[in-house]
Order: C-alpha cells, then structure tokens, then sequence
C-alpha cells in the first residue's frame, strides 16, 4: 500500500495535562511522519463544524464544550495505511474500553475525555484535514 495522511487532534485534556510531548514521541515511534502540525484553541463555532455530523447526538455540546475548553494539537499523520494505523494506537473510543499501551487507555480517561481523535475514513481524513489546514501548512 502506498503511503496514506490522516487527520489526528491531541485533545485539550493530553494537552493540559502536560501530554503533548509524550503523544508526540509515541506518534514518531510508530512510524508516523508529521506533514503538518498546530496548536490552537477552537472556538464555540469551529468546534461545531467540525463535529457537525455528530449535531444530533445527545453528546453534542458536551463533546462541544470539551473540546473548546483549553488548546488542541491539530495534525497531519502520515504513513503507509495512516487511517487504521492511527486509530489502532488510539485505541477504542473509550478508554476503558481501550486495549493496554493504546494512547487512550494510557492518556484518555472516559468517553468524552479520550485524549486523541482521529479520522475514521478517506472522506473524513480528507474533510477535517482541508477544515484545519491549509496547502501552505502542509509539507
Ligand atoms: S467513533 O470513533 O466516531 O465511532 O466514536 P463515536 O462513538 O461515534 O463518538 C464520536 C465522538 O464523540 C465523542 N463522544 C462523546 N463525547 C461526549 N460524551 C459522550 N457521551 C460521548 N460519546 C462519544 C467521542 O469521543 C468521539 O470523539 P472523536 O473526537 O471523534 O474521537
């Protein structure tokens, strides 16, 4: 398989808790390569769109206000089958759930708080990534 890119978000409970450094390590470590990266803090609005397809859900502005509480990591991953390679060292959505040495087990701490998103799909990977990246962000 050739090589693959991936949307990846640190969340802002890894980045508070002083987490980015150690998810960032880990990331390398696993043959990732990172083709764009940027600390932001998401605002009420840019959170909404960018969970849009979730706005149904009774989760919504939980996951909203989470994820607009503190400064996020937003990157571009790449490496041969980056979507389930990546989703694979997150581990399960909930981190209970999650399967030991997973970044969500080690870092996340429930199902809102989970540390790491990742793309699920090409069309999400390549939705989020033009959502938060530009071409002359991008290596
Ligand atoms: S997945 O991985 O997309 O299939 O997971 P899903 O269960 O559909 O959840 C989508 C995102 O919503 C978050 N989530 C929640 N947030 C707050 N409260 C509750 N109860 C909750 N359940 C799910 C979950 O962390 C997923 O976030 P992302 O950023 O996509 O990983």
């Amino acid at each position: 398989m050739s090589l693959q890119r991936t949307f990846a978000v640190i969340k802002p409970d890894a980045v508070a808790a002083g987490n980015t450094g150690n998810i960032l390590a880990e990331i390398e470590a696993a043959g990732f390569s990172i083709a764009a990266m940027k600390k932001m803090h998401l605002t009420k609005s840019q959170a909404e769109g960018f969970y849009y397809v979730h706005k149904e859900r009774p989760f919504f502005g939980d996951l909203v206000n989470f994820m607009t509480e503190g400064p996020i990591v937003a990157l571009i991953l790449e490496k041969e089958n980056a979507i389930a390679e990546w989703r694979k060292l997150m581990g399960a959505t909930n981190p209970e759930q999650a399967e030991e040495g997973t970044l969500r087990k080690k870092y996340g701490a429930n199902i809102e708080r989970n540390a790491t998103h990742g793309s699920d799909a090409e069309e999400t990977a390549a939705f989020e990534t033009r959502y938060f990246f530009n071409a002359m962000e991008t290596v």
